[in-house]
């Protein structure tokens, strides 16, 4: 950083990758400004409540009471910072494309106050070229006439939140920016921050790493679920041979299949993959296949639970446990459970849902544990789920989660 400059990081977003990012820097000895638009969040924040599971209120409280980090509405004050990290969200628009509103907006809102010599990196994930073909001609553009100098890196967040192993500072973290010095800038500025620091030759590769990595996830997911549908029709258990696969040492990973994928990463990021390969002439065909295998995912359940129902049943009553996208979370983003939900009102089911962690969801209330059906769906096992009460009361249970043992009444996938 610049010998004259205090170590000033000001952090644009303050959700489940900013605010984290933000308690690393104070960590490691940066004063921290987060900045985010929405006011309710930082009147949330400076109050000493932390919006994120993996920041406590204490470590806030602390931080603020410290005086090294204050959240604000003021992107004006990023022109005492040295170093800006844009973190905010990349999701997809109606057609299921990039919708890059919000990074421009960020990008347009510092630009008029960045400082000479600033650091500007973007952590969200986008697909390659976002930072040398969106951010930096719109801060170039709109920057204050005397800062002369500022330097680009692009450093994708890989937080995991909820994981217990892994975070910001023991995650190797890639650093790709777009000439010698701005990389070595990004480069000092993560190695004040993170354990390692991975350094690639442009933001494109530091860009399509970081949807090489959640595609990885998407197409080995799709591959076992696919795999799923083969051996179920064969009478195979899959459960069985996944375990048997994975006694091999090497060349093997394990992944388990499921309703589908939800959450806001892998099911949102590999569609930047798919529209970056259109846009430049070509066809992510695996990709697309693999996507297409998990959003078929819900029908097939769908489709697997009312088979187990008696045909005679008109409207057979159907109970979904577990909406949110993933155990232990009440994340219910993108969560594949709207579509089994969907599937199964068309055909002709009368559906009701429970999850202990979740109060409300898409305009619903949840159902009591014991509501009375004629089949139930473990879509997500919560903890605290009773699924044993159900069981006992001779409730048919299709588990798409492999947690139940092999039982009279008990199906799984
Ligand atoms: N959450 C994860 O697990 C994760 C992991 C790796 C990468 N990412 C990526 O990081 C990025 C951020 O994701 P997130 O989960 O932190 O999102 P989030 O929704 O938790 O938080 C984003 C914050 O940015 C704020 N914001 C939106 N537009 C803004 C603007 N123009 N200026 C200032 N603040 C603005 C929002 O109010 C919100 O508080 C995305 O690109 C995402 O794909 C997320």
């Amino acid at each position: 950083m610049s010998a004259q400059k205090p170590q000033i990081l000001a952090v644009i977003g303050q959700g489940y990758v900013g605010l984290p990012l933000a308690m690393a820097a104070v960590d490691a000895g940066w004063s921290v400004i987060g900045v985010d638009n929405l006011e309710s969040k930082v009147a949330l924040i400076n109050g000493g409540s932390s919006p994120v599971e993996d920041i406590s209120d204490v470590q806030l409280q602390a931080a603020i009471s410290k005086g090294v980090y204050r959240a604000t509405t003021d992107f004006s004050l990023v022109a005492e910072a040295s170093a800006i990290t844009i973190c905010v969200p990349t999701p997809l628009d109606e057609k299921r494309e990039p919708d890059l509103t919000l990074l421009r907006n960020a990008a347009t809102a510092i630009a008029p106050y960045i400082a000479n010599e600033t650091l500007v990196v973007s952590e969200s994930t986008s697909y390659p070229g976002t930072l040398r073909d969106i951010i930096i001609p719109i801060v170039n553009s709109l920057k204050p006439k005397d800062s002369l100098a500022v330097y680009f890196v692009s450093a994708p967040e890989r937080v995991n939140p909820g994981d217990p192993v892994w975070n910001l500072k023991n995650t190797p973290r890639l650093v790709g920016a777009i000439d010698e010095i701005s990389q070595q800038r990004g480069l000092a500025f993560y190695e004040s921050i993170c354990d390692a620091v991975v350094s690639v030759s442009t933001p494109e590769v530091a860009e399509a790493a970081k949807l090489l990595e959640n595609t990885f996830r998407l197409v080995n997911i799709a591959l076992v679920n696919e795999f799923t549908q083969l051996c179920s029709a064969s009478g195979i258990n899959v459960y069985e041979v996944i375990d048997a696969a994975s006694s091999k040492p090497y060349g093997f990973m394990p992944f388990r299949p499921g309703v589908g994928v939800g959450g806001h990463c892998i099911p949102v990021d590999p569609l930047y993959l798919t529209w970056w390969a259109r846009k430049s002439g070509g066809k992510a065909e695996f990709v697309e296949s693999a996507d297409a295998i998990n959003h078929g995912m819900p029908k097939y359940v769908a489709e697997r639970a009312l088979d187990m129902v008696d045909a005679s049943i008109k409207n057979p009553k159907v109970l979904i446990l577990g909406v949110a996208y993933k155990p232990g979370v009440a994340d219910v983003r993108e969560t594949p459970v709207s579509e089994l939900r969907d599937h199964l009102k068309t055909l002709g089911a009368d559906v009701a849902w429970y999850d202990p962690l979740v109060p409300a969801w898409e305009g619903s209330k949840p159902v009591d544990l014991d509501w009375d059906c004629d089949v139930a769906i473990l879509a997500t096992k919560q903890p605290g789920m009773n699924v044993g009460q159900l069981i006992a009361k001779g409730v048919l249970i299709l588990d798409c989660t492999n947690s139940l043992t092999a039982q009279a009444g008990v199906s799984s996938l």
